[in-house]
């Protein structure tokens, strides 16, 4: 008998572990040789911890799970009041488009003979058996753009690298996840650390890195671990080291723990506190790519961009093209949270509207209310209303509409939210998180909590005070904190007038 249990940090947080020690209770009771795997998440958080049973059928999934639901699993699963059907015939896998996470929650993540199994490695090797400019070619054709917010395209970055001289060049994976609502990060980490390895080891040859760095945050101890554990199977295995699957390429790696500064997922930043310095923003010029780790020639990407290179490296540019919409190539793991249904992680072609991937696969609030506002790409991110729910998922649909799409997080709040305070809550996440070097960032975001404060009590003059604020923090700033942080507030107050004008009439 071969049952799955998550060993993902959300699954864990909901009594994944307590599950899985009861499974194995309740074997060791009854005399029952159990393969009990500790997968990664299936994504389907609402439904967490779910177990799975394999079958002559396939995988039947039963969630969310107790520990007192487990002996009815080996009595009589069919008649489970937990079961949910074939795992892969649940509707919400179904209707993904699952690229990047073919993998995620199907294997067991430490298992290098189950990920080759599982397609892994054919685009290393195939990488292995081009020229490094294919192979940086290959990544620009694809259209694959940057998942950690900014969206530039990821080929153009390698080779500016690549065609950096240097007689040492860095991958710099940038795995600190900083933003509300985004999990994508950590979830692949936990649940098939070997396609980032793999993602890493394809650019450290296109662009003649020998070194990785994978730089995370202390709050995803259970990431760490599996990448750390992973590290040394790839290095048993001949996948890292100085002859990388026997080809005469050499490329290491190692995981760095950051103490989880959101302003330290800014490159330049993470680039000094890699360094061991302080974590705030560098002026750029001059680009990392020409001189970041240690004043050498770096890729710093995002793990969703490095986990999306080995399929496009083994189905080629035009397969992971073809997906998507206008200059929004391929998939994007969207990340639903907040006050929805069915919050997770989904999978799919950039193109669905807002509205489908809030009421159609989010299934709308959990409290049942109407959706008030949506925050999309982390506290930085804009607020959009109902109006704009037929925006479609892009990087430049959502630039139009006054948005950006981040790291695809999406927060859903419904019609009890006041927008004001929300507006507040950026002000003061950015007056905490700012790393203290640009003035707008550092005293703006301060004087924006005063202003709204005014706002809050009744005083209509403060109104334009703050709209110049925000364009003097978005003018002044260096990097995206200061910069981006008037686009919440400023789109809560165009698009929820009434949360201001209501303050000011309760204060009169
Ligand atoms: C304040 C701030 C925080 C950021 N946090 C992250 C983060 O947690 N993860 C990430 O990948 N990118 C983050 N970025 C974007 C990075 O600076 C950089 O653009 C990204 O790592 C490049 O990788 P990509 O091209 O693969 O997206 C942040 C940017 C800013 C301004």
């Amino acid at each position: 008998m071969r049952i799955y249990v998550p060993r993902d940090a959300a699954a864990k947080a909901l009594g994944a572990d307590a599950v899985a020690a009861a499974v194995s209770a309740e074997a060791a009771r009854r005399g029952l040789q159990v393969d009990l795997i500790r997968n990664g998440s299936r994504g389907m958080v609402w439904l967490e911890p779910l177990v799975e049973v394999v079958t002559d059928l396939g995988r039947i999934a039963f969630g969310p799970m107790e520990p007192g639901d487990v002996a009815r699993l080996f009595d009589a699963p069919d008649s489970h009041p937990k079961a949910l059907g074939l795992t892969e015939e649940l509707p919400w896998m179904v209707r993904q488009t699952r690229l990047t996470f073919a993998r995620v929650g199907v294997i067991d993540p430490l298992s290098l003979k189950e990920y080759e199994l599982h397609h892994g490695l054919k685009g290393l090797k195939r990488a292995l058996s081009m020229t490094p400019e294919d192979v940086v070619k290959e990544v620009t054709d694809s259209g694959l753009r940057g998942r950690g917010g900014a969206g530039f395209p990821t080929g153009i970055k390698w080779k500016t690298v690549h065609d950096a001289p240097g007689p040492q060049k860095y991958i710099v994976c940038n795995a600190d996840e900083g933003d509300s609502a985004t999990f994508a990060d950590r979830m692949l980490m936990e649940g098939d650390p070997f396609c980032l390895i793999e993602g890493m080891a394809i650019a450290g040859i296109a662009v003649g890195a020998t070194r990785g760095y994978l730089y995370t945050r202390s709050e995803y101890p259970d990431a760490i671990e599996v990448m750390e554990s992973a590290i040394q199977v790839a290095r048993a295995e001949g996948l890292l080291g100085q002859n990388v699957l026997g080809s005469g390429y050499a490329f290491d790696m190692e995981v760095r723990m950051g103490a989880g500064a959101y302003v330290c997922g800014e490159e330049t930043s993470l680039l000094n506190s890699l360094e061991g310095k302080r974590g705030t923003v560098r002026a750029k010029p001059p680009l990392p790519a020409l001189q970041g780790f240690l004043g050498r020639p770096t890729v710093v990407n995002n793990v969703i961009s490095l986990a999306s290179v080995p399929i496009i490296m083994d189905r080629g540019a035009a397969f992971y093209r073809n997906f998507g919409i206008g200059r929004s190539h391929g998939t994007m793991p969207l990340q639903i949270a907040g006050n929805v249904r069915h919050g997770g992680l989904f999978e799919t072609a950039f193109g669905l509207t807002l509205g489908e991937i809030v009421e159609d696969i989010g299934g709308g609030t959990r409290t049942g209310r109407p959706v008030k506002a949506v925050q999309i790409g982390g506290p930085l991110g804009a607020y959009f209303p109902r109006e704009l729910f037929d925006t479609p998922f892009g990087y430049e649909e959502f630039t139009a509409a006054g948005g950006l799409i981040g790291h695809a997080g999406l927060t859903v709040f419904d019609d009890s939210a006041d927008m004001l305070k929300l507006a507040r809550f950026a002000m003061e996440f950015c007056a905490i998180e700012s790393c203290g070097k640009c003035t707008p960032c550092r005293i703006g975001a301060v004087r924006g909590m005063e202003t709204l404060d005014r706002i809050a009590a009744g005083d209509a003059a403060a109104m334009p005070v703050l709209a110049s604020l925000c364009d003097t923090m978005k003018a002044g700033s260096l990097c995206a904190l200061g910069g981006f942080t008037p686009y919440p507030v400023m789109s809560a107050v165009t698009h929820f007038p009434d949360d201001f004008a209501l303050k000011k009439e309760a204060a009169e």
